[in-house]
């Protein structure tokens, strides 16, 4: 087998490698708290780089080192819904100017575990903030930029608080009561229902082994 090295890219020879690379795809895992989504996230993305792309794994809120502290803010100090959720839009921000849209442009898969679907859901079905706040949010901080393929760990809300229960420290969301992932289930499966062509559910309370047996058709299906 020959193995072959690429040569270092000039910057001039990257800007332009970028410029002509076709855009690469987003692609974002949602569900609430102990759906397992992150247990299977790096699986995928190895499945997409043996595929021959080039994946990006990243997370919000975080994905920046500002946004990494942000995400230490927003998962423990308590705070006032409205700084709560733009917070999340704040990391947001910059995670896609400094690491999702750069990622793309370079032809570059992203795989980001959670984007703007869990700001509708969690702080907007969760804990009751008006949508036409967070449309107006979303309008601002990204109106042109839509995941291509967001995957929603669906699963009964006991089902995951057993999964969570005894685990770890939990954060400030994953200490939330029933009723709270009760409504920020619903947000989920309500914006899927809204725009199925972009959402694939996954039976989350699957074994591991077969939800990564029932992601590998969507995989063959995306690397065609
Ligand atoms: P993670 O534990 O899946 O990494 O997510 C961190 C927590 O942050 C999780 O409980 C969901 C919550 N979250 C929101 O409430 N709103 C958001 O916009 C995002 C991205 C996460």
């Amino acid at each position: 087998m020959t193995i072959t090295v690429p040569s270092i890219p000039t910057n001039a020879a990257a800007t332009e490698a970028a410029a002509t690379a076709a855009r690469g795809r987003f692609i974002t895992f949602e569900g609430i708290d102990g759906a397992g989504k992150s247990t299977q996230i790096a699986w995928f993305a190895g499945r997409l780089a043996a595929a021959g792309h080039t994946p990006v794994l990243t997370r919000e809120p975080g994905g920046t080192p500002l946004g990494e502290q942000l995400r230490e803010i927003l998962l423990h100090q308590p705070m006032h819904l409205d700084t709560e959720a733009l917070l999340m839009f704040a990391s947001r921000r910059e995670h896609i100017a400094r690491v999702i849209e750069p990622a793309l442009a370079r032809g570059d898969w992203v795989i980001s575990d959670r984007f703007t679907d869990a700001t509708f859901a969690y702080q907007g079905g969760g804990r009751g903030l008006a949508r036409e706040r967070l449309d107006a949010l979303e309008a601002w901080v990204h109106p042109h930029l839509q995941p291509d393929l967001t995957l929603l760990f669906d699963l009964p809300v006991e089902v995951a608080r057993a999964r969570l229960a005894g685990t770890r420290a939990l954060d400030k969301f994953e200490q939330q009561n029933s009723r709270f992932f009760e409504d920020t289930r619903d947000e989920y499966l309500r914006r899927a229902a809204a725009t199925p062509g972009r959402f694939f559910i996954v039976d989350a309370t699957q074994t591991p082994d077969d939800i990564k047996n029932s992601l590998e058709k969507l995989i063959s299906s995306l690397c065609k």
